[in-house]
């Protein structure tokens, strides 16, 4: 046991039959039927492979997409055949999700097999709508139908799902009501990797952060300076513009209508309030880059021109965030400087991930788009640990106890 919850250790698996979730939620390319990025299939490899070379009948439940974005809502298919390619061994497919003809090919499994069934979310009660709706207890849950349905066929529950730890959903809370469960082996390699940095960090630790998902870089921010996690955050992307604003600084009007198309005019008081409370710990970018007639110019903060939009930090800003990296003993990443995607705009992101790089310090890396800019600049193996989760990874260090984490802790026990 660790964390009060059971490993791979515990179980015996030979010819039992182990329903494991994962998260291999990843980008779609509908048009090709392919993924954009198999980093979270990657790192399901392990967990898998154990089970199966210890004899297990292995099935695999996950999701694609999310029903509220719906963009990568998709089928899984695309998914076995990765996953077989990264195994060297087979991984059956079938479309359906808990239906008959899923039970029965879930039946007809021979040990050492593996089976990935069909994005659980086309099921109702999985979808994240369904879940903020209903807020389905746990015992609630084990009643839905997936858990029905499929709980009778299997010995053992195994989540590896770090990344969605975060939802409250049947295939990810429910079969540990009625099943002995376990986390797998990179759940359990993430929980380890997370805990080291929210529970005894080495000093100093600086977090980075950056990119558009506004909220949950406010509630990471918030949670790191208030239970003394981190001592500097160095700032970036759309969220250092809404704090220079809320200092009353001039980010364009660009900028200024982005944040108010987005919704996120509200934050700009909320940043003030975090930054006046923590304005030591807090390091805003000195220097911005906005492009003009396909050029890249930059601008003093105090000297940006009314009309720009930002897109990146500048070369002022990334000599002292590098200087400040390569001090730290422990740095956690979650968004991006700029829009990396584009030539004229990476500049920021490129020289703070190879200062990351460079940094001696323990690095962790979290969220898509920072593993995206981090495979861009083929720095992979050089962070010390890329964590799968975006979200998950946000309320872990935010100090919430996981859905996920606590119905596991119940099926340590059944
Ligand atoms: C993620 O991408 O963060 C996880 O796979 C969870 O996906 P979700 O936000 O759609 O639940």
């Amino acid at each position: 046991m660790r964390f009060g919850i059971k490993t791979l250790d515990e179980f015996e698996l030979e010819g039992k039959t182990v329903l494991c979730r994962v998260d291999i939620n990843q980008p779609v390319d509908k048009a090709m039927n392919t993924l954009k990025s198999i980093n979270r299939i990657k790192g399901c490899v392990p967990t898998v492979r154990e089970m199966a070379d210890r004899g297990a009948k292995v099935v695999l439940m996950a999701h694609q997409g999310s029903d509220i974005e719906y963009k990568n809502f998709y089928t899984t298919q695309p998914h076995a055949k990765v996953l077989a390619e990264l195994l060297g061994r087979p991984v059956r497919f079938i479309d359906d999700v808990c239906g008959p003809a899923a039970r029965e090919a879930i039946r007809d499994l021979k040990a050492g097999e593996i089976l990935l069934l069909d994005n659980v979310r086309f099921v109702a009660e999985e979808q994240t709508l369904f879940e903020m709706k209903l807020n389905l207890s746990h015992e609630e849950q084990a009643e839905t139908l997936l858990v029905r349905k499929l709980a009778p066929l299997g010995d053992f529950y195994v989540c590896d799902a770090f990344a969605a730890a975060h939802r409250d959903q049947p295939s990810l809370c429910g079969f540990e009501q009625v099943m002995p469960s376990a986390m797998g082996r990179l759940f359990e390699k993430e929980y380890c990797a997370v805990s080291r940095v929210m529970e005894s960090p080495e000093r100093p630790c600086v977090f980075v952060l950056g990119g558009a998902k506004i909220s949950d870089a406010f509630l990471m921010m918030e949670t790191a300076l208030s239970r003394g996690i981190s001592d500097k955050i160095l700032t970036g992307g759309l969220v250092a513009n809404i704090l220079l604003a809320s200092a009353g600084k001039e980010i364009g009007k660009g900028s200024m209508d982005f944040i108010q198309k987005s919704n996120y005019g509200e934050w700009i008081d909320r940043a003030k309030t975090i930054y006046e409370k923590y304005q030591d710990k807090i390091a805003l970018p000195c220097d911005l880059a906005y492009v003009e007639y396909k050029e890249r110019k930059e601008a003093d903060v105090g000297r940006i021109p009314s009309h720009a939009t930002l897109v990146d930090i500048g070369q002022k800003t990334c000599e002292e965030y590098q200087k400040i990296i390569l001090e730290a003993k422990t740095v956690c990443v979650n968004g991006p400087m700029g829009i990396f995607e584009e030539e004229l705009t990476q500049y920021g992101t490129k020289t703070v991930w190879k200062a990351l790089a460079k940094s001696e310090a323990y690095t962790l890396i979290g969220g898509g788009d920072s593993v995206t800019a981090t495979e861009k600049y083929e720095l992979m193996d050089q962070m010390s640990y890329i964590c799968t989760a975006g979200g998950a990874l946000i309320r872990f260090l935010s100090g919430e106890e996981l859905p996920v984490v606590r119905a596991l802790r119940h099926g340590a026990g059944i």
